[in-house]
């Protein structure tokens, strides 16, 4: 063999890899993070290849008993990652063979790193998911106490991010949550591709070995082997769908992150946010900045970032494997990462949200929230929509150069615009009034946040037993 190839394939080359290739090549710089899902799959091939008689099983216990004690040499730090030797799959090989000699090298019997890669990345994939989905369950479960506790509290609703109507804070926290139960959804659903199993598809047209790959396949917790050596390991739409369900999730907590921006800001004054969640200002004594929701808010690009990434990765890629692949491994673990730690952020700080109950009040008194109110007590005693909502505008122009909310005008002042208003009006002009008579499932009645609630809670519970 030439000397100073690359010992696992230098077989056929007579001049050493060029240095800077070698090192432009190789992933073990950030694929190591494979290792213990390498080892996993290893010991499960070996264990398969016994099985089916293409090891003994004294080879077998010698490849487990090495790899075993490998995995607490990478666990202690005392492992010398070489980069020469390429990536996380063949530097653990290498070490086997210098443990155990000869029967290391019997380990790479019917499979090929391309099969070996694709499996460790779905192990990898799944283990993260279930992390994942543990915070995501947190979270949504802080939000659904939040807004029971919260189902009374009036604030006002926006659109266009002006007042609107009253609504409670509970159903707007409940609003969030249900974001989160269709990323919940999604996520579960990208771990049933996740968790189909590549090994024996080898190189790309599978082995000429007897291997059982449904014995490998339930070693690993895989649900079944892939059907097709080709696409088993080229695709990587697994990791596409991941990063698009981790987009999407991170869409939806940017968007919470800015309404804790601005909820915290002296201007709304809505919420308080606990101290250990903010940071102050090296310059300015009075800053106490909102950082986490900001970060979230700010992390949500380089998850979009990654998705593109692999998107770009794959697009026009011939079958079957090819070396871009390797490609996919750092927006992965990036993204992966980012999810993790956003969610815990935000899993940890939204049971810690103070609601500014008296101040969330006096803004929705403010800003003529209850407006639609009056239209719909007008049209209930029989005035045309259209007229309703024309008499209302009135109202308020008069109220805005009064500088009266509706409430606070006087039944005479009232009638100057429609002599159908009667004393009764001032109930639905109440933000009690106005919350307590979206009654219907899905509204902002405080009975039916609490209902919501309630049901939120049971699909949390049924999607745990399901899981
Ligand atoms: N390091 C490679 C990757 O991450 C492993 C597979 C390499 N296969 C090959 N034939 N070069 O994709």
């Amino acid at each position: 063999m030439s000397q100073a190839t690359n010992q696992s394939w230098g077989g056929r080359f007579s001049e050493p890899t060029d240095a800077f290739v070698a090192r432009f090549t190789a992933s073990v710089n950030f694929d190591q993070r494979l290792a213990p899902q390498d080892i996993q799959g290893s010991i499960a091939h070996a264990t398969m290849l016994a099985r089916v008689g293409v090891l003994t099983d004294d080879e077998r216990d010698a490849i487990i008993n090495g790899l075993n004690e490998i995995q607490g040499e990478i666990e202690r730090g005392e492992f010398n990652w070489s980069v020469p030797l390429e990536d996380v799959h063949m530097n653990i090989e290498a070490r086997l063979t210098e443990k155990i000699g000869i029967t290391g090298k019997k380990l790479h019997t019917g499979r090929s790193r391309n099969d070996q890669v694709a499996t460790d990345i779905r192990l990898f994939m799944r283990d993260e998911i279930d992390v994942i989905e543990v915070e995501l369950k947190r979270l949504r479960e802080g939000m659904i106490e939040l807004a029971d506790r919260e189902a009374e509290t009036i604030m006002p609703g926006f659109t266009h991010l002006q007042t609107a109507q009253p609504v409670t804070f509970g159903h707007h926290i409940l609003a969030w949550q249900e974001m989160l139960a269709r990323d919940h959804e999604r996520l579960l659903d990208c771990r049933k591709r996740v968790n189909v199993m590549p090994l024996g598809a080898a190189a790309l047209a599978g082995t000429t070995y007897p291997i059982d790959r449904h014995v490998a396949a339930e070693l690993l917790g895989f649900d079944r082997p892939t059907e097709n050596s080709l696409d088993a390991v080229s695709d990587r739409d697994f990791a596409i769908e991941f990063t698009s369900f981790a987009s999407i999730l991170l869409m939806h907590l940017s968007r919470m992150s800015e309404e804790l921006v601005l909820w915290t800001s002296a201007q709304f004054n809505f919420i308080d946010l606990p101290d250990r969640f903010c940071t102050g200002s090296s310059i300015m004594p009075q800053k106490k900045n909102p950082d986490v929701p900001e970060l979230v808010r700010g992390k949500t690009g380089r998850v979009y970032g990654h998705l593109m990434s692999l998107l770009t990765l794959m697009k026009s890629q011939p079958l079957a494997y090819n070396k871009d692949n390797q490609e996919d491994k750092e927006p992965l673990f990036d993204a992966v990462d980012t999810v993790r730690d956003c969610l815990k952020a935000f899993a940890d700080m939204v049971p810690a949200i103070e609601p500014k109950k008296a101040s969330m009040y006096e803004a929705a008194r403010r800003g003529f929230s209850t407006a639609t109110d009056l239209a719909d007590y007008l049209v209930r005693k029989g005035v045309a929509f259209r007229d309703a909502h024309e008499i209302v505008g009135q109202s308020v122009a008069y109220g805005l150069k009064s500088e009266k909310d509706l409430s606070e005008m006087s039944l005479e002042e009232l009638q100057q615009f429609s002599a159908t208003i009667e004393q009764d009006v001032f109930e639905v002009l109440t933000l009690e009034g106005s919350v307590a008579a979206r009654n219907h499932i899905g509204g902002t009645a405080p009975n039916q946040v609490r209902a919501a609630a309630q049901r939120a809670r049971e699909a949390l519970i049924a999607l745990k037993a399901g899981a």
